[in-house]
């Protein structure tokens, strides 16, 4: 039984065994489903896990209150991996409130065909349990439309959903004040950048929301509850989405033979040479794009280089771009290479790309190579690298 503070209970689950989280980003260090009892005069659930790992899940929530009811289920949020034991606790507890608003309650409806034994709150609304009392605010596209956090006001305890979250299990300790917290950070950067990135501006305003709150913990949905360290974590939150970042540059690249990879680093060298320290390289057929898009949140600067291939872009490189332009990032950089062997497309294409799609400061001029780099592509590639650093480097 592990009490985080004041009658709160966490009781959630880890998840070791998923390969991909939403069957696209990998998971190294595994995943938590994080839910929490409150344990008052009315028992309180605080969302639920994925419904795989529902065994673990309801011997934990019997280990807390033994042969008590749960009086109330709040739902934050309704993606599956928090909502997916709803109508299995619902059996267990079938006298229990689900408190939502309209839009958990249609989703609710639609994922698992539950309508009744629901408790409608708004906006500013509270709920009490006894001797606390529960407030809730809507935080729309954090991440779905229907997103809403919990405050607990004796506790100031707040129930994030997936804000403040990360990638990573928990191995034993919950709270950040008993652990070593170093390898959750950049956990969390691909986290947000990669599952919430798109919605910087309703991100803005739920922080916006929240500041006037008095927060002790944050207890989200994913990783860590956050107690020592609630202001770097709002802070990095406040900071991914503002899109802003540090002068350092992301080169990728896609390569069939290596002639490509070559331009890349003659790219990265000029980089250096002319003052930049934050550069990173990666080939985008060999390190998964949440990596990738990690590093597009933390570095102004990109630079992209890719074959052309089947009259078109290198398929990888095409990918990647999409992913990237999926995620309205602002306040970048960008210069591109590319290279054919017998007609020249990839350039062109990720031109387009920028055009029309991400919208990045155009930065430098592209470099066409032919087959493999010469003498004049060697040292527009040098151009390139200087440009982007000077570019960086203000
Ligand atoms: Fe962890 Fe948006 O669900």
């Amino acid at each position: 039984m592990q009490e985080i503070t004041n009658n709160i209970y966490y009781v959630g689950v880890n998840d070791r065994n998923k390969a991909l989280f939403e069957g696209l980003w990998p998971l190294p260090n595994g995943v938590s489903y994080n839910s929490y009892l409150i344990v008052d005069e009315k028992v309180c659930l605080v969302d639920t896990v994925e419904v795989d790992f529902f065994v673990p899940f309801i011997e934990r929530i019997r280990e807390v209150i033994g042969d008590r009811q749960i009086d109330y289920l709040v739902i934050n949020h309704m993606e599956p991996d928090h909502s997916g034991s709803i109508g299995l606790i619902k059996k267990y507890y079938p006298g229990l409130k689900i408190v939502g608003n309209s839009k958990t309650f249609d989703m609710m409806k639609g994922f698992y065909g539950i309508a009744d034994g629901t408790h409608l709150v708004k906006e500013g609304d509270t709920l009490s349990l006894g001797s606390r009392e529960l407030r809730f605010a809507m935080i729309p596209m954090v991440h779905w439309p229907e997103t809403m956090v919990t405050f607990d006001t004796s506790a100031g305890a707040l129930f994030s959903g997936d804000a403040f979250g990360c990638f990573g299990a928990l191995n034993g300790g919950l709270v950040d004040s008993q652990i070593n917290c170093d390898e959750f950070w950049l956990e969390m950067v691909r986290y947000y950048s990669n599952i919430v990135g798109k919605y910087g501006t309703p991100v803005q305003n739920a922080l916006k929301k929240l500041s006037g709150l008095q927060i002790n913990y944050i207890c989200s949905t994913h990783g860590p509850v956050w107690h020592e360290n609630i202001d770097r974590v709002v802070k990095l939150y406040d900071r991914m989405s503002r899109y802003e970042t540090d002068p350092g540059l992301v080169i990728c690249y896609g390569t069939m033979y290596g002639n490509t990879e070559r331009a890349a680093e003659v790219v990265a060298a000029a980089a250096s040479r002319a003052g930049l320290k934050d550069i990173v390289m990666y080939n985008v057929s060999k390190t998964h794009h949440s990596y990738i898009i990690r590093d597009v949140f933390r570095y102004r600067g990109l630079i992209v280089g890719a074959p052309t291939y089947n009259a078109g872009l290198y398929h990888e490189m095409e990918v990647l771009l999409s992913e990237l332009a999926g995620k309205d990032i602002k306040n970048h950089c960008m210069g591109w290479f590319g290279s054919y062997a017998w007609a020249g497309k990839a350039v062109a294409k990720i031109k387009e790309w920028n055009d029309t799609r991400l919208h990045y400061e155009a930065v430098g001029t592209p470099v066409e190579i032919r087959q493999s780099l010469d003498a004049a592509t060697h040292a527009a590639c040098e151009a390139l690298g200087r440009d982007m650093a000077r570019r960086l480097l203000g």
